[in-house]
This record gives structure tokens, sequence and C-alpha cells, in this order.
């Protein structure tokens, strides 16, 4: 018999630290460790995070591999997220998955974290019959730093046709939570705000961006200056005393900001499930956790006649079982990487 193929895989792009380990393709511990300490700063702090990761790196990876019930000796390789992400926290994953696959004399193999957001849609657990998408499918990829629609026509051909020219969906929930005082991450904060809100409340602009790119600044700065000009018209100088005055004004903001980001996202999908005539659809990323998104796309399946993936929820934020499947399809295509490799903050995928 075949001896199996057990992968370990390491992410550490930005503030959670996580260690998986699948074997032949299915997915046997996840184990994610995130970073309290960014809370008080309102986003992400690049030195601490990094830190963070090296505390955390050795005890999830350990959790991981005894969760797995396997040893250091069974391992077939070990995968990393190479990049996009904050250098000094892919630095402490890749140095690891390193040292280790130096000691064990196994090969590497370095992901490219957005193309594991992607893969999330094939991590397979024992037992579970979840659909899977079939090729060529569209993805959109929304997150912290990315908003993208791919094009996925293998495990490991995928083409970018459409991004954001400026800020990520998840960049604008963000910002636009923390002008509204809300803790960071804002995403899921906007998301529970507007379910009490009416979107049609307030107006933001919408991005007119030509072909299937994005752009998010445009929309920040209407959401800053509806807040400013509504501060005028009451006679405030700060959004608490705003939010005193007007009833239900951050219900009502987060379900304009939310409607707004979820309409621009779909309407550029739609054209180019349209334009290429393609009716597989996923959305991956931070942001696909977004309950009026994940609405959206069951909808627009209805309409459009699409089959719709949406991942779930424990998928959907940075983890180390989607960068696991995505390596374990670069092994079965030998697709290794050298010691040299180092990592990379911004690429396409
Ligand atoms: O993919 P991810 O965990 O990290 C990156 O690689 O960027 O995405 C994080 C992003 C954050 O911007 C966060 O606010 C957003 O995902 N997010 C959400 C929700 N949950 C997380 N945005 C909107 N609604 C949510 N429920």
């Amino acid at each position: 018999m075949d001896k199996p193929v057990v992968i370990l895989a390491i992410e550490s792009s930005c503030d959670d630290t996580s260690a998986a380990v699948i074997r032949d393709g299915i997915l046997l511990s996840n184990v994610t460790a995130s970073q309290k300490v960014h809370e008080e700063f309102g986003g992400v702090v690049p030195e601490l995070a990094s830190r963070a990761h090296q505390l955390n790196i050795l005890p999830v990876v350990d959790t991981a591999l005894k969760r797995a019930n396997v040893t250091k000796s069974d391992l077939s390789a070990v995968a990393f997220t190479r990049g996009p992400g904050l250098l000094g926290s892919l630095l402490v994953g890749t140095s690891f998955a390193k040292g280790l696959a130096l000691s064990l004399n196994i090969p590497l193999i370095d992901v490219n974290h957005l193309q594991g957001h992607i893969m999330a849609h094939f991590v397979q657990t024992e037992g579970d019959q979840l659909p899977h998408p079939s090729f060529p499918f569209l993805c959109l990829l929304v997150s912290g730093g990315n908003s993208q629609i791919v094009k996925v026509e293998g495990y490991n051909r995928m083409t970018i046709i459409g991004q954001t020219i400026d800020d990520a969906a998840g960049e604008a929930f963000d910002k636009c939570a923390k002008v509204l005082g809300l803790p960071y991450p804002g995403g899921p904060w906007i998301d529970k705000l507007a379910k009490l809100g009416n979107p049609q409340t307030y107006h933001l602009a919408e991005p007119h961006i030509p072909g299937y790119d994005y752009s998010f600044s445009g929309l920040k700065t209407s959401f800053l200056y509806t807040i400013r000009d509504l501060m005028k018209a009451h006679g405030v100088d700060s959004v608490e005393a705003l939010v005193e005055q007007v009833p239900n004004l951050k219900e009502d903001l987060c379900a304009a900001l939310q409607t707004t980001i979820i309409n621009t996202l779909m309407r550029k999908l739609r054209k180019a499930a349209k334009d290429l005539n393609i009716n597989q659809v996923a959305v991956a990323g931070g942001v696909s956790a977004n309950s009026g998104l994940r609405e959206a796309f069951i909808d627009y399946g209805k309409r459009f006649k699409w089959s719709v993936f949406i991942p779930p929820f424990s998928f959907t934020t940075d983890n180390a079982a989607m960068i696991c499947q995505a390596g374990y399809y670069k092994y079965l295509d030998n697709d290794f990487c050298s010691i040299d490799e180092v990592p990379f903050a911004k690429t396409q995928i």
C-alpha cells in the first residue's frame, strides 16, 4: 500500500497564527491562535503581529500535529504561506516551515495566500459531503487586503480578471467602522448593525470603474462626507454627539455602507459571469462571512441560475486548512520550492 500523503501547513500572513494537517486530501486538524493585542490600536500593528507569531507558532503547530494524531516523521511535506501579507509575519511562518522541512529532509511547498482562500472551497473533512465547485468557476475573493474576481480553471490555474484599484472591500468596512468608533476589525460590527438599519436613509456614492475592476476609496470619502454634513446640520462637533442626536444613525449608516459595498461587488461579478458565460460562482476571504453578501449570493444564484459556493464560516478568515489544501494539490503536481524562496508582501495570483 502507498504511504499516505500527510502535509503540515503554516499560515502567518497577518494576525492569525495557524497550522493544519491533511492526510490524502482529508483535513485532520486546523488550529488558529488569533492576536488580541491589536484591538486597542484599531488595526494590525505589524511589529506586534510578528512578535505574537513567534510566541504562538510552536504551540500551534504542536497542537495541530497532536489533534491530527500524526508525528513529525509521518509528514510528507511542509506547506507555508509565502505571501502576500505582512513581511515580518510571513517571515516567522516561512522560517519555521523551512527549518522543519530541512530537519526532516522533506519537500517544502510555498502557497499563495489568495489561492489558499479559493482552495478553502475544496477542504474536506472526514464524512463531509459538501458540494465543491467544478472548473471553470469564478471566485469573488474579498478580504481585508484584496478584492478580486478570479477565473479558476484548475487547482493550480487561476487568473485575476478584475481587482480593486485602491482599497479592498474589507478595508472599506474596517475604516468606516473606525469613523463610527466601532472596534477592530469593523466588518463584523457593521454586519450586525446593518441588520437593524434602513439602507435607504442615507445615499452613498457608488464607484463607476470600467471593466471588472473595483474601487472603494471614493465610497469611504462619501461615508466621511455624509457624517461631516450631518454634523454640520445638527451643529455638533463629534460623531459621538451626532449618534446621541440622530436616532438609528449608526444602524442606518452601516446598512447604507454594507448595501453599497455588496451591490458594487455583485454587479461586477454578474457582468463577469455573463461575459464569460460561467455559472459556477464562489466567494472567499474574510468578507465572505458577511451575512448580506451571503444572502446576495443566494439571491443572484436564483435569479441568474448560478450554482453558488459559500465557504463555511470557519474557513472565511485566515486559516491554515486552506493553505494545506492548496499545498496538497501542489504536492500532487510535484510543485515544490527551494529553501532560498523568500516571502513577498504584494503579488498577483
Ligand atoms: O481574509 P481575512 O481574514 O484577512 C485578510 O487576508 O485580509 O479578512 C479580514 C477582513 C476584515 O476586513 C474584516 O473586517 C472582514 O474580513 N470581515 C467582515 C466580516 N467578517 C470579517 N466584513 C464584513 N462582514 C463580516 N461579517
